[in-house]
């Protein structure tokens, strides 16, 4: 631990993939860390930070989160629908509504989570967090924004079904993006260590992970990953391009009157969006995906 870091620190989205990662790292790195959760941590959860219960979407609700002075807020929130409006709602509006009230508290410094695909906009998603991004680049705080590539959870629900016998999946070839992904434990060392580095001051970062051959891959190369970690033969079944984008247009067409299949068709749609764009990134960190599917194939074994 690193006890000259004396800044509190407020994270946001604590409670998701990167945020835990984010609040264990700055609770590692030193920090005074306050990590806001819209309902009461678990016994153990969140070790050696304070968790403060609170809702970003309701503005009087953030406005009982600077109980002290708070130097720094870091900001993981993402919603979970897939919604376009909810998108709006939590990665705009919410996001923004804690930028404003960090600065009338006096925070000196926000940073915050994106993506890499707001380089090519295209969905309700990237269009809310573009709007984000230009709104902390515009408010006057020392601001860090981070835009990663895809994170290893990705790989994982196929990984467990192969695990079980199952054959892997991939829509068209498999080879269409190439991705280097970052691991959530490095994602969170550099946002965290962005708190003091001045060269990230006031500057956008498009983050992977490592750039060497365990870490580049296309969908397929990642699949083969597997197969060869478990000792087996690839077993790897191609689902057309077009039963993809048919599942979408059905998918949306029923969302209109069912919010849960509305969420499964945005869900596709950005599946279908990372498929068919490259997501390769300037390289950060030192763990790689090989590393992270051997890991989880050693721990189902077990
Ligand atoms: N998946 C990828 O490969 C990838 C790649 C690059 C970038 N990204 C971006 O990375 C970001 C973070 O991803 P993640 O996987 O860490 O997200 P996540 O696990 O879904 O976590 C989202 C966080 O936001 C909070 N939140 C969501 N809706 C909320 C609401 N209505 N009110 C209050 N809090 C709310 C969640 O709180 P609760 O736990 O209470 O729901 C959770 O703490 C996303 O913006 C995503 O677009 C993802």
């Amino acid at each position: 631990m690193n006890n000259e870091n004396t800044q509190t620190v407020l994270i946001v989205g604590s409670t998701g993939y990167i945020g835990r990662a984010v609040v264990a790292e700055a609770v590692n790195q030193g920090y005074d860390v306050i990590a806001v959760t819209r309902s009461p941590a678990k016994e153990g959860e969140f070790a050696g930070a304070e968790v403060l219960v609170g809702d970003v979407s309701s503005p009087a609700s953030i406005a009982t989160m600077f109980p002290r002075k708070v130097d720094v807020v870091i900001s993981c929130l993402a919603t979970r629908s897939g919604l376009p409006k909810d998108f709006d709602d939590i990665d705009y509006i919410a996001t923004l509504n804690v930028l404003n009230a960090a600065q009338e508290h006096g925070a000196e410094k926000f940073i915050l989570l994106s993506a890499i695909c707001v380089r090519k906009p295209d969905l309700p998603l990237q269009l809310a967090k573009l709007k984000m991004e230009d709104a902390l680049m515009r408010s006057g705080i020392d601001y860090t924004i981070v835009r990663p590539t895809a994170y290893f959870w990705v790989f994982d629900t196929q990984t467990e079904m192969i695990m079980k016998g199952r054959p892997g999946y991939v829509v068209g070839s498999g080879e269409q993006a190439v991705h280097n992904p970052i691991a959530r434990e490095d994602l969170a060392e550099f946002m965290v260590s962005s708190i003091t580095n001045t060269e990230r001051k006031d500057r956008v970062f498009v983050l992977g992970g490592p750039e060497v051959p365990d870490n580049i891959v296309s969908y397929r190369d990642a699949l083969n990953m597997v197969f060869e970690s478990l000792g087996k033969e690839p077993n790897i079944k191609s689902v057309p391009v077009w039963v993809l984008n048919t599942l979408i247009n059905i998918t949306w067409f029923i969302g209109l009157f069912s919010r849960k299949i509305g969420m499964f068709s945005a869900f596709l749609k950005v599946t279908r969006y990372y498929l068919v764009n490259d997501m390769r990134a300037p390289g950060y960190g030192s763990r790689t995906l090989k590393e992270h599917i051997m890991d989880t194939t050693r721990k189902i074994d077990t």
